[in-house]
């Protein structure tokens, strides 16, 4: 089989450097790279460099190897063009059509996805023209993620920095896997939890679980994949930022409730993928517990926690709202499902048999989605990321 042809865009940003780290995931994973720079990129990364890289020549001019007429035949043999960085004047000249080098050429003759990654100063990103700009390409279907916020060139910090080079490549690794050329969320907005609240019991100790929160983090990178905005509300994790994506970091239970009902008056859909402790202690020790020679230790009192699913699914933020459900059986799975479906009143469940070796921390996963109409949709074990598409594809189904 032919690989998948990619065309890297590079354009002139300090942040080109860390665009040789996503040619290299590209190539190690099995692409055909060309990269095709602007002239200013190259005052960052020469020419010398992408082309070892990427085992293909360089060129950012349309004047080099007329015969074979790179200006139309890179983008119409392309399988995704990706550009990252995109500084505001790439993503300016895309968005009205200019075609005075071989990338912007290259994006007018390009009829397969695009995806643009941005990174520029905040005040860029922010400045009305590069929005509009933004809104222009993304409304044509291409791809704009959002900048990552962090520190800048100098001592700025703030949004604006490329998104980690590993999850750009996710990014593309989706929109390549999906194969089709419109994103499907976008305009969307959607808000994911993840990962495993932790309840303390005093500065030291918590009452946890096994969750690793890589469903969540899968279900909020596909969705940012497919266009959508998306807010990921996680718990305890550890995993890295997934590209485009909104990540508000939660502690316990209430805070995640205070997180979620925040989030979801704006949300299309809610997807609640995190392990929510049912149970607090119903007293915190400001200072460490310590143990006492010659005496057993005090039980330890729980009390509930608010169940967020079932009140944000009782009380809709906003009509149409589609609320998803994940639900951890370890015994009569469906049976258990169904009720629990009924229970939280949420339109679609995922149910998933966990075990000691089961589910948590594993990059597989396998599950039924109950949908409250009565529909069941079996996903055979596989990569979290599958069970996130079928996931979002009857989330799609259900707001359009
Ligand atoms: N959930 C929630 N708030 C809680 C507990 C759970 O929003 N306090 C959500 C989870 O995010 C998940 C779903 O409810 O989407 C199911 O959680 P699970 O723990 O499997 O179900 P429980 O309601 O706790 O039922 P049981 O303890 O009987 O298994």
């Amino acid at each position: 089989m032919d690989k998948p042809k990619v065309v890297l865009g590079v354009s002139g940003g300090i942040a080109a450097y860390k665009a040789c780290e996503l040619l290299r995931r590209l190539t190690e994973s099995g692409h055909e790279v060309r990269v095709v720079p602007t002239a200013s990129a190259l005052h960052f990364v020469g020419a010398a460099t992408w082309s070892a890289l990427s085992g293909n020549p360089v060129s950012t001019e349309v004047w080099d190897d007329v015969h074979e007429v790179p200006h139309v035949r890179i983008g119409q043999h392309a399988d995704l063009v990706v550009v990252a960085p995109a500084t505001a004047d790439t993503l300016a000249k895309a968005a009205h059509g200019l075609a005075d080098d071989l990338l912007t050429n290259t994006l007018l003759t390009a009829r397969c996805p695009v995806v643009f990654a941005p990174a520029m100063h905040t005040e860029m990103w922010e400045h009305p023209a590069t929005q509009e700009n933004v809104a222009t390409l993304r409304r044509r279907g291409a791809l704009v993620i959002e900048p990552a916020v962090g520190r800048l060139t100098g001592v700025d910090t703030g949004k604006g920095r490329l998104p980690d080079p590993g999850e750009i490549f996710e990014v593309c690794r989706r929109v390549l896997a999906r194969g089709v050329t419109e994103p499907d969320l976008m305009g969307r907005h959607v808000v994911v939890s993840a990962g495993g609240t932790r309840e303390p019991l005093d500065p030291v100790r918590f009452l946890g679980n096994r969750s690793s929160g890589k469903q969540g983090y899968a279900l909020a990178r596909t969705a940012a994949a497919r266009g959508a905005r998306v807010t990921l509300i996680a718990a305890n994790s550890t995993l890295p930022a997934p590209a485009g994506v909104d990540v508000v970091p939660v502690g316990t239970a209430v805070e995640l409730r205070e997180a979620v009902l925040r989030a979801a008056p704006e949300a299309d859909a809610v997807v609640m993928a995190a392990a929510v402790a049912d149970f607090r202690p119903a007293a915190y020790a400001a200072g460490k517990i310590k143990k006492k020679d010659g005496q057993e230790p005090e039980p330890v009192t729980l009390v509930r926690n608010p169940d967020i699913l079932a009140e944000i699914s009782a009380d809709r933020a906003r009509p149409g709202q589609v609320i998803v459900g994940f639900a951890a059986e370890t015994d009569d799975v469906l049976a258990n499902g169904r009720a629990k479906l009924k229970r939280k009143g949420c339109d679609l469940l995922v149910v998933n048999e966990v075990g000691e070796r089961k589910t948590f921390g594993s990059e597989e996963n396998e599950a039924v989605v109950l949908g409250a109409d009565g529909s069941e949709t079996a996903v055979a074990h596989g990569p979290k990321e599958a069970l996130a598409e079928t996931v979002w594809d009857l989330v799609a189904d259900r707001l359009s």
